[in-house]
């Protein structure tokens, strides 16, 4: 008993003096993305703390987290009347509350639970970290990032800096299937993927790749094919048992490291992230965007594209516009 308490008192004392790190919060915490999230921040040594929140299982990732030996300090908060003593004091704030999908469905097919574990999330840190940055990656993301905006909105605290959606999976799988088929080391691969995340709205600029890459027209079909329906040939692999989690942990751990990076006043941090924007005539688009102690500092226009992508461009755009107004509307109704 002695002994716990020693531990805890130092524990706290250590919560207390790692002012130099960031707080991080993780919603839905003892998921498929959840957990290697998790154990993936408390190896960030940018992060000196650490908030697991689920509604289930929450105490035992928090547990099984906490033995390991990298200075980050873990808290771990279970049920809904937890919410809140989760979320007081974090900077970065990351969502992968939800359900997933399962072979047959579509990512819009998640909207009806997951827009209202979404809504209850953002209407929590509205009140308790109205200035944490947001990362959402939960799905249908192309409605969810709505949803969390008009949640701040209706709450006046809504800073379009701040709230992003989660699209670097688009971008780490766009990097490894270029790489595949050009023979190149895929770290050194850069493919800016824009518009949203589902099918059509994930629109990779092949023309953009760095270093720069001639494809002919097969290759190209191909990839955008491949790109596009990246999730789904994970969640038939699958077989029903959910969709990516380790991948998307991995993608989600180098956007939070970003938006960390960026906090702590790195330059030059650019990512692909679907946030509020003006980059085409939707109130939301991904594409490029420079991070920094506020957030999105910087939003870079889409560039030159091709017929194909020009072609592209429209189609995504015509889903988005219904996934953006689906999301809003949850909210106003
Ligand atoms: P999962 O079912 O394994 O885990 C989801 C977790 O959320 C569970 O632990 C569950 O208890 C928790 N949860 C449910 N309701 C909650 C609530 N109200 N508050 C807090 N936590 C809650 O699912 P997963 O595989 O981890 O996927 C999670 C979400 O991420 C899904 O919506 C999935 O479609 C999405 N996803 C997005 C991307 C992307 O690129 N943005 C990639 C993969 C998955
Ligand atoms: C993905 O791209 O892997 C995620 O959006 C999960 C899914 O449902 O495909």
């Amino acid at each position: 008993m002695v002994e716990e308490d020693l531990g805890l008192e130092r524990v706290n004392c250590r919560a207390k003096g790692a002012s130099s790190g960031f707080k991080v919060a993780i919603l839905g915490a003892a998921g498929g993305i959840g957990q290697p999230l998790a154990m993936l921040m408390k190896m960030n040594p940018l992060v000196s703390l650490l908030h697991l929140y689920d509604v289930v299982n929450a105490p035992g990732v928090t547990a099984d987290i906490s033995h390991m030996d990298t200075s980050a300090v873990v808290r771990g908060f279970l049920g809904q009347q937890q919410l809140e003593d989760a979320l007081i004091g974090m900077d970065l704030v990351i969502i992968p509350a939800g359900v997933p999908r399962k072979p047959g469905m579509t990512r819009d097919d998640l909207f009806n639970i997951n827009a209202g574990i979404v809504k209850t999330i953002c209407e929590a840190i509205a009140k308790c970290c109205p200035k944490a940055i947001v990362n959402i990656i939960s799905n249908p993301v192309n409605s969810t990032v709505p949803i969390a905006a008009e949640v701040f909105k209706k709450a006046g605290v809504f800073d379009p800096k701040r709230v992003l959606g989660v699209t670097m999976l688009d971008v780490v799988r766009a990097n490894t299937f270029v790489a595949e088929i050009m023979g190149l080391d895929p770290r050194e691969v850069d493919v800016p993927v824009v518009g949203g995340h589902a099918g059509v709205t994930i629109l990779p600029l092949l023309s953009q790749v760095k270093p720069s890459c001639s494809f002919t027209q097969k290759e190209i079909d191909y990839l955008t094919d491949r790109i596009q329906n990246g999730g789904t040939e994970v969640v038939e692999a699958k077989a029903g048992a959910g969709s990516a989690t380790l991948s998307m942990a991995y993608a989600a751990v180098k956007f939070a490291d970003a938006c960390l990076r960026a906090l702590r006043g790195d330059a030059a941090v650019v990512h692909c992230a679907y946030v509020a924007s003006e980059v085409t005539e939707l109130p939301f688009f991904a594409s490029k965007v420079r991070l920094g102690r506020n957030g999105v500092e910087e939003i870079y226009p889409l560039g030159p594209l091709n017929e194909y992508e020009r072609a592209g461009l429209e189609k995504a755009k015509k889903e988005l516009a219904g996934s953006i107004q689906k999301g809003v509307s949850f909210v106003r109704k």
